[in-house]
């Protein structure tokens, strides 16, 4: 089966671990074991056994996940790892050739890169820049379902632009997908980092064929743990578990405890609170600097761990995000991987100072094109 290099993921995967300045990560600065587990409780860390856990996730941490959608159930939710895994598992049931995926653009690519290696024909339908925000074209969306879409893919809140849809948009997304007998696939993996802290409105619940796929890697600042999930009609989840036997069976028996722990709702709060201050305060160092910057100009975020820059100039964004990596030891995501040229993914869930740095640092490389 080909399939085409993922070429976010490629770029990040290659450098972010070597680069002095990495403002290509998106999600909040990551927890520290200590900063989930009081001292008291890292007995229970101490004493977990090594063991298979629950393959689909102990029913502790599925019926905590299960709070999080009005009416759901253990039986609803699959554990996986990362959400990456749970849009992979998602994708490999509901997608054979010849079928259509109408993919609401742009967002993260995974699921578009997955649909078309399982064989489906990808309809796209962007997201359009307005003055201030991003917006969704429903007449778009209604053009692009037919009889032959199996689904509807969309990321909200959404990577890259950082944009939420409104609740009468993913009513009305719902009620598309309902027209056509077609699944809806929302990839609500950022909900919960909401600057304002009003949160996205979720799929869930808005018809029955919805498959939400989440986790902690984002919202909650906790990547490191490879905790995802799959919210859904219990018996597609159970098909779904039965596909997890053969990628990675189950997930690891210390992150299952540790989500456990993130989870429990007065520390998820706590966690959710910390990742909007962050992603305000980074997102004024980042209208500052753009209010600086001659030819860069940004749509603020409202939710979620990046933001996108446009700025204008001779070198498009991958010649020039490969300058910038190796002149200025700086990594940023090139639009272009998001089939948007001439502007940056930035990560806004860091550590300031080194925000700071990384926008002079790219301040300076876009004035500096000839
Ligand atoms: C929208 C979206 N979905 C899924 C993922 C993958 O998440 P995880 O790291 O939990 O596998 C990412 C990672 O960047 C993402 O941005």
């Amino acid at each position: 089966m080909p399939i085409e290099p993922f070429a976010l993921e490629r770029w990040q995967s290659r450098y972010e671990h070597t680069v002095g300045i990495n403002l290509s990560e998106s999600g909040v600065h990551p927890l520290r074991v200590r900063d989930l587990l009081e001292p008291d409780d890292l007995d229970s860390l101490l004493e977990q056994s090594l063991e298979y856990t629950q393959t689909n996730g102990t029913i502790a941490l599925r019926e905590r996940i299960a709070t999080l959608y009005q009416g759901a159930t253990p039986a609803d939710i699959l554990v996986t790892n990362g959400g990456s895994e749970a849009n992979f598992v998602t994708c490999w049931k509901l997608i054979s050739p010849g079928d259509e995926v109408v993919s609401i653009q742009p967002n993260y690519m995974q699921i578009p890169g997955l649909a078309k290696a399982f064989g489906a024909t990808i309809r796209e339908v962007w997201l359009r820049a307005e003055q201030s925000r991003w917006t969704l074209d429903l007449d778009a969306v209604r053009a692009a379902v037919t009889d032959r879409t199996r689904l509807i893919a969309v990321c909200n809140p959404n990577n890259p632009t950082g944009s939420r849809l409104s609740d009468a948009d993913v009513t009305k997304l719902c009620d598309i997908a309902a027209t056509h007998g077609c699944w809806v696939l929302a990839d609500e993996i950022y909900r919960g980092a909401e600057l304002d802290g009003l949160a996205a409105p979720t799929a869930w619940g808005r018809y029955d064929r919805v498959l939400i796929t989440a986790g902690v890697s984002k919202a909650y600042g906790l990547p490191g743990l490879r905790i995802g999930w799959v919210a859904g009609p219990s018996d597609i989840i159970d098909d779904l578990w039965g596909r997890r036997d053969y990628t990675s069976i189950a997930t690891g028996a210390i992150s299952d405890l540790l989500a456990r722990a993130a989870l429990e709702p007065a520390r998820r709060d706590l966690l959710l609170q910390r990742t909007r201050r962050i992603l305000r305060q980074n997102q004024d160092t980042v209208a500052a600097w753009v209010s600086r910057q001659p030819s860069v100009h940004q749509i603020p975020p409202e939710a979620g761990g990046v933001t996108l820059v446009g700025y204008s100039g001779s070198r498009d964004s991958t010649a020039l995000a490969e300058a910038i990596r190796v002149e200025h030891d700086l990594l940023v995501v090139p639009g272009a991987h998001f089939g948007l040229d001439y502007h940056f993914r930035l990560g806004i869930g860091g550590k300031s100072a080194p925000l700071s740095t990384g926008l002079e640092r790219l301040g300076r490389a876009i004035a500096a094109q000839t």
